[in-house]
């Protein structure tokens, strides 16, 4: 008899490292781009969505290699110095790099075509087009494929945001950096600060005070060696996946805890989530932490709709924790949920139905009643609508359930994070 193959055991021990944060690779990359001279990005985030805004900047003229030690060098064209594309941009899933990228040519005397993938031709443009036709730029669509055409001098404007967005505020910032004078954005309620850090890192003059954002245009961006931190969106799925497994305690090393980005970890300790930030320190201008998780009996609680805007991705792990929580978790105010890379409500809801979750969806939320920390039902597939966090959301769920929990898309996860299953499995002993 041979010995028998080790199969994972269920409870998740140990420590990980989350990917780079994606949204800090998408705006590093653009900033290295726009600097003059040679910059260096370590922890760049690997996944689909950063690669297709590399492809973009690359098609612009700038050279991006990856180093041999996992770093990547950007050699820089300076702001206003991005040359005409030939071809027109795949953006594929990435509604960051469209939104940024078409803030960035708004500006630039350029002409560029944006296209992307079905769930991609979905989602709503106009929050970035309406504002970049008022300083000049020509954009032909409201929905991809479309394409822009910049206007250098582009016209300095005062904008008041209507939707909480960084990725609108971001495309404005990128807009302004090739426009003279003082572009102002005031933000309907604070959204990530990832740009407005970045941009004081490479010498952009700008004034942050409180909603108001002041940047002078026709910046000299200095390269930079950069670090980026560990991805809380990422570290969530190990997070949630070590509170809800009976045993677990998880270390997560390099975990970026900027503000804007913590309002999970918020809402999981109210609910009893044991989730302990250790190691305090910072990595180019953002803070960073370790992330000590424990498994804990969680109780459901009405979520405020204010912290929307500090955890906006978190919501299908939320909803996953909440399933195996102690009573209801009541969500709303997310009518933004609808219009990301899935109707993440919808998608969240059916999935939660094949689990055996009781869910009741409401045009702007969902109240998930949760199993008290009883595994799942599971044995029916889920559909995760090709969306990276649906998909990880439901492999996270499958970890804690009675019969499996097949995804039969669980190749969307290289959107943000690739090697997630291998990550998980590294934490159960595989
Ligand atoms: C992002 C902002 C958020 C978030 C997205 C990444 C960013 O989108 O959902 O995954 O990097 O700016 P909105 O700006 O649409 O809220």
């Amino acid at each position: 008899m041979g010995k028998a193959l080790s199969k994972p055991r269920l409870m998740l021990r140990g420590t990980a490292t989350p990917p780079g944060d994606k949204s800090i690779s998408h705006r590093a990359l653009i900033l290295a781009a726009l600097a003059v001279g040679r910059s260096r990005i370590e922890g760049l985030n690997q996944g689909a969505d950063v690669a297709a805004t590399a492809a973009a900047l690359r098609a612009m003229g700038t050279r991006i290699e990856p180093g041999a030690d996992g770093a990547c060098t950007v050699d820089g064209v300076g702001v206003g110095g991005l040359l005409q594309p030939r071809e027109r941009f795949d953006l594929g899933n990435s509604g960051t790099s469209a939104r940024l990228l078409i803030g960035l040519v708004a500006s630039h005397p350029i002409r560029a075509g944006f296209g992307g993938d079905a769930s991609l031709s979905r989602r709503p443009m106009d929050r970035v087009a309406a504002p970049l036709r008022r300083i000049g730029a020509r954009i032909d669509g409201d929905t991809l494929p479309l394409a822009v055409e910049g206007l250098a001098p582009a016209i300095p404007a005062r904008h008041r945001l209507g939707i909480p967005s960084a990725q609108v505020k971001s495309a404005l910032l990128l807009a302004a950096l090739n426009t003279p004078g003082v572009t102002e954005i005031v933000e309907a309620a604070t959204t990530r600060d990832h740009l407005e850090r970045l941009l004081a890192l490479f010498g952009a003059e700008i004034e942050v005070d409180g909603p108001r954002i002041a940047l002078r245009g026709e910046a000299e961006l200095q390269p930079q060696n950069l670090r980026i931190a560990g991805d809380a969106s990422a570290a969530a799925f190990l997070a949630v996946a070590a509170l809800i497994v009976p045993g677990s305690e998880v270390r997560i090393e390099g975990v970026g805890v900027n503000p804007g980005r913590t309002g999970l970890f918020d809402v999981l300790r109210a609910m009893g989530g044991d989730i302990a930030f250790s190691n305090p320190r910072e990595r180019c201008g953002e803070p960073v932490a370790d992330l000590v998780v424990r498994h804990s009996a969680l109780a459901g609680i009405d979520v405020p709709p204010e912290i929307a805007p500090r955890m906006i991705d978190e919501y299908p792990i939320l909803f996953v924790a909440a399933a195996f929580a102690r009573g209801t978790t009541r969500t709303h105010g997310l009518a933004e949920l609808r219009l990301k890379e899935s109707d993440r409500i919808a998608a969240m809801a059916a999935g939660l139905a094949a689990a055996g979750v009781a869910a009741e969806e409401s045009e702007d939320g969902l109240a998930v009643h949760g199993s008290g920390g009883d595994p799942l039902p599971g044995g029916a597939p889920v559909d995760a609508r090709r969306d990276h966090r649906v998909a990880m959301a439901f492999a996270v769920a499958g970890l804690h359930a009675r019969q499996e929990i097949g995804i039969a898309d669980m190749a969307a996860a290289d959107a943000s994070y690739p090697g997630f299953l291998s990550a998980l499995d590294g934490l159960r002993g595989a």
